[in-house]
């Protein structure tokens, strides 16, 4: 959940590593740090708090140096401190981590009982130790190799001892001029640069300066330096030039366009993601219709299939559980769907005919990343969802229904959602059409959905003066029937996450099965109320919430004069969205509850891109 950067090449490295730091900030801030490689030895700038802090604590140093690592940290093991931020120097090497060793502790004690010694809490600074260790090992019995192979064998003998994910980038003071870096199964990704080597954990820090770049090959060792890049398989000492791949994403779409903040500014691309979702995915012609060019997949996922699992996590997850509705009403498709960090570490069923769609954003997060690999290994047919094309989950999944959604900075996820939902949603009714249940009015109800969601957005003003004045509430519930169920635990957790107050979701069905016992004047209940199948039920539940002197925002459909009149004649809330298709009905309330979430916690002050905590992209279990 790190962001690490390296560079080497003429130019001077810092501004490279603090601009690529910001960047990807995003992945963690709690504390950062840069060794620049000067003369004979390193400068170690680490700082707590975020990259700002360290670029400030860096500003007139006057380094000018060409090789440097640099991090951003979410910390796990170790406070987040300045002794725990990296780099982590052992002797001869210095190193940035992103990742978890899960056998710390047992190096650890290992090293320590060689009269080692350890200056931070760190994982990362026991794989530093280890490497050092190995390498000096390696000189005494072996002092004719070369500084470079001496380095090579020792973090090769270090990887197989080490268990964990990972993904590092070290220098050495033995081999000058030269950065180094593996990766077991957190991504590393290297580019070329005129006269220079830019090597990131994500693309986001390298877009800006180049668009193409290589994915280091897990367990393979990458070498760069001036300009030059290599990759070597462990065990061999022949380099290869590196595999690149064209990347789509362009350094524009990673700013903040003059919006306080990624998020609000991705908010309002939604009308614009759904559309590059759907786009050439809509019915051609009137009986017609045809979506995914998914001929090779109609054979191995959809022709035969008899149960479908869909894991994710967070936000992702519950994209799923609403698609869950999808898939079954339409595709006729026993569908399941679970937590990756439960699905994992149970002993699901995986009987032929199954299929498994892990859903995420950032194709990294480690859990779903486990669940489709036991999925895989279990025979069953994959495919993902994801938003990066190029993350490891994409790549490992069978099949790819990609999102369209384009760079996702903010922390907590919305575009991301939008462009999941909208492509479970064609996804479900594509299927459904393949396997004889044709529903052309869905269909045609995805097309007007950009253009609904502008009119949704057109009252964002609103909304999020509405989320102002939730600032003092003590709870905010958030309740749905259908697909509107996991709709509200979307809603609790965009509000719990940007503005730490208390907020849960619930299944309107069970509030009077226990949540109602938290009803009072101090609490506000968003409810979500369109004409659906199960409107009536929503009334009565509005009735009980009333009755109970609770607060209300309801959100339903803007011809619904009754709920409209009962809540403004009470002093509650209602929010009117264009009505709309049972399908695409979710895709239009999360704007509202994206924008509640929003305004609460501008009126408290959070941080909106960066919640306290929390990190983009998940790659530790
Ligand atoms: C919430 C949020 C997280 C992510 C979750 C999964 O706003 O962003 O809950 O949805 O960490 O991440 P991905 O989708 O990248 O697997």
């Amino acid at each position: 959940m790190c962001g690490i950067v390296g560079y080497v090449g003429q130019k001077t490295a810092k501004p490279y590593l603090l601009d690529g730091l910001k960047r990807l900030e995003y992945r963690g801030y709690d504390s950062a740090g840069l060794a620049l490689f000067s003369e004979k030895d390193y400068v170690i700038k680490r700082n707590a708090g975020p990259v700002q802090g360290l670029a400030d604590a860096t500003l007139d140093s006057g380094q000018r140096e060409t090789m440097g690592i640099a991090h951003t940290r979410w910390a796990t093991h170790g406070a987040p401190n300045e002794t725990n931020a990296h780099p982590h120097r052992a002797g001869d090497l210095v190193l940035v981590h992103n990742g978890i060793i899960e056998n710390y502790s047992e190096i650890k004690d290992r090293l320590t009982k060689t009269g080692v010694r350890f200056s931070s809490q760190t994982d990362t600074e026991v794989f530093a130790q280890l490497i050092e260790f190995h390498r000096r090992k390696i000189q005494d019995q072996q002092p004719n190799l070369s500084a470079e192979d001496i380095l090579i064998s020792a973090l090769e003998t270090s990887m197989k001892e080490v268990d964990g994910h990972y993904a590092i980038l070290l220098m050495a003071r033995s081999v000058p001029g030269k950065i180094f870096g593996v990766q077991n199964g957190a991504p590393l990704v290297a580019s070329p640069l005129k006269g220079g080597c830019l090597i990131a954990s994500d693309i986001q820090a390298i877009i800006p300066y180049h668009n193409e770049v290589c994915f280091l090959p897990k367990g393979e060792i990458l070498v760069a330096e001036n300009g030059k890049f290599w990759t070597r398989a462990p065990g061999s000492s022949a380099l290869h030039a590196p595999k690149l791949e064209r990347m789509d994403w362009t350094a524009d779409k990673v700013e903040k366009d003059g919006f306080d903040s990624f998020m609000l500014k991705e908010i309002f691309q939604q009308p614009l993601v759904v559309a590059d979702t759907l786009s050439g995915r809509l019915p051609a012609k009137e009986h017609e219709p045809f979506i995914w060019d998914h001929q090779k997949a109609h054979e191995v996922l959809w022709k035969n299939v008899k149960k479908l699992y869909l894991i994710a996590c967070g936000t992702s997850y519950h994209a799923a559980l609403i698609s869950k509705y999808f898939f079954e009403k339409w595709a006729k498709i026993d569908c399941e769907v679970d937590i990756a960090s439960e699905f994992r570490y149970r002993s699901p069923v995986l009987a032929p005919g199954t299929v498994v769609g892990v859903i995420s954003q950032s194709g990294e997060t480690a859990d779903t990343l486990a669940a489709l690999r036991l999925a895989n290994a279990a025979g069953a047919s994959t495919f993902s969802i994801c938003n990066v094309p190029s993350s490891t989950i994409a790549r490992e999944s069978g099949f790819q229904y990609p999102t369209k959604a384009g760079p996702e900075i903010g922390v907590a996820s919305t575009k991301a959602f939008t462009a999941q939902l909208t492509v479970l949603c064609t996804l479900a009714l594509d299927v459904g059409r393949l396997r004889g249940h044709l529903d052309l009015a869905s269909f045609r109800a995805l097309a007007r959905l950009p253009h609904d969601l502008d009119r949704v957005l057109g009252q964002s003003e609103t909304f999020i003066k509405i989320g102002e004045k939730l600032k003092d509430r003590r709870m905010v519930l958030f309740v749905g029937r259908g697909t509107m169920y996991p709709m509200a635990l979307e809603g609790a957790l965009k509000m719990k996450e940007l503005t730490y107050l208390p907020s849960e979701g619930f299944a309107a069905g069970e509030l009077k099965h226990g949540p109602i016992a938290y009803i009072d004047k101090d609490i506000t209940v968003v409810t979500l109320a369109p004409k659906d199948d199960w409107y009536s039920k929503t009334l009565s539940n509005l009735e009980e919430i009333r009755a109970r002197g609770g607060h209300i925002i309801a959100i339903g459909s803007e011809t619904d004069e009754q709920i409209k009149r009962q809540c403004l004649s009470g002093g509650d809330e209602f929010i009117g969205l264009p009505e709309s298709a049972w399908g695409t009905q979710p895709i239009l309330s999360v704007v509202p509850l994206q924008l509640l979430a929003y305004g609460c916690a501008k009126a408290l002050g959070r941080n909106i891109d960066k919640p306290r905590n929390l990190a983009k992209s998940v790659t530790v279990e």
